[in-house]
């Protein structure tokens, strides 16, 4: 496995792979890989012929008062587990490669990225947009790898690759989750042992929603809303940031619930830490 941080240099490379005719899948990260990062190279390597992994915590996505400063690096281990799993390259570039003195050029997305967590976090998406745009335009993939978790996210992106006709497919991985039921995340790191189980009432709310469009037939969006939040009001630690019914390509609110066409999202604090999950109703 190669490692790279050059932009230049990744961009030579991937240039030249496509010339020789070969498929790159791209499964972009932040680092302090989980299952859940794994499983995406898994879906990257059945599809492509050279997988790249990214890893780079993008500052432009952050805000003021965010994580940036202590997101979990684990650079070593995120290594050994990309050669495990086959990654043929790792590309970490550093922030001064990313972002070089000077740099003024975002990517804004304006209607998904406004509401759910675009309305907590003003300007994450457009760091997002920007830094997946580079990454596809450095390392050239065919089909680049997000998962389901970051539900809005993918549909962000996905309607980026549309509106700029980015010659890339956009492939979703299932969330993972741990045999709790939390869905795996970097900033489960931060958990504690209690938080942790606090934190597993988002994934037990949500399925209790799930259950009861599915097997209730329940179809009024306020009263899964407010059975999942009321579920979540119980867990003392957690504070609800949004719970909401969207349909899943368009992320626009659902006014009546249409099995098989919605998600319920959730974001909440688990004390200091930011979580969020979906399930599909
Ligand atoms: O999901 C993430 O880890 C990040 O938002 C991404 C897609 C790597 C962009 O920095």
């Amino acid at each position: 496995m190669q490692t790279i941080q050059s932009v230049n240099e990744m961009q030579s490379h991937a240039i030249g792979l496509r010339s020789s005719g070969r498929l790159i899948g791209l499964v972009p990260t932040m680092g302090c890989l989980h299952e859940g990062h794994l499983s995406l190279i898994d879906i990257a390597k059945e599809r492509a012929d050279k997988v790249i992994v990214s890893i780079f915590v993008n500052p432009t996505q952050f805000g003021p008062n965010e994580d940036f400063e202590r997101y979990p690096n684990a650079l070593e281990a995120d290594l050994e587990k990309c050669r495990e799993r086959g990654a043929d390259i790792v590309f970490n570039p550093t922030v001064q490669e990313m972002y070089p003195q000077g740099y003024s050029t975002y990517v804004n997305e304006e209607h998904i990225s406004s509401g759910l967590c675009g309305i907590s976090r003003p300007n994450h998406f457009r760091g997002v947009t920007t830094v997946c745009l580079k990454l596809f335009n450095i390392t050239r993939p065919d089909i680049a790898v997000f998962g389901q978790k970051d539900a809005q996210q993918c549909a962000v992106i996905q309607k980026m690759v549309t509106d700029l006709n980015i010659p890339a497919q956009i492939v979703i991985g299932e969330t993972k989750r741990g045999e709790d039921g939390l869905a795996t995340s970097s900033r489960n790191r931060y958990l504690t042992n209690t938080q942790h189980e606090e934190a597993l009432s988002l994934s037990k709310a949500l399925q209790l929603g799930q259950r009861m469009v599915r097997e209730d037939g329940v179809r009024s969006v306020d009263r899964v809303v407010a059975e999942i939040t009321h579920h979540l009001s119980l867990a003392h630690r957690v504070r609800v940031i949004y719970v909401q019914v969207v349909d899943r390509e368009t992320m626009e609110p659902a006014r009546e619930i249409i099995p098989g066409k919605q998600l319920v999202c959730v974001a909440a604090w688990v004390d200091q830490t930011r979580l969020i999950d979906n399930i599909a109703l």
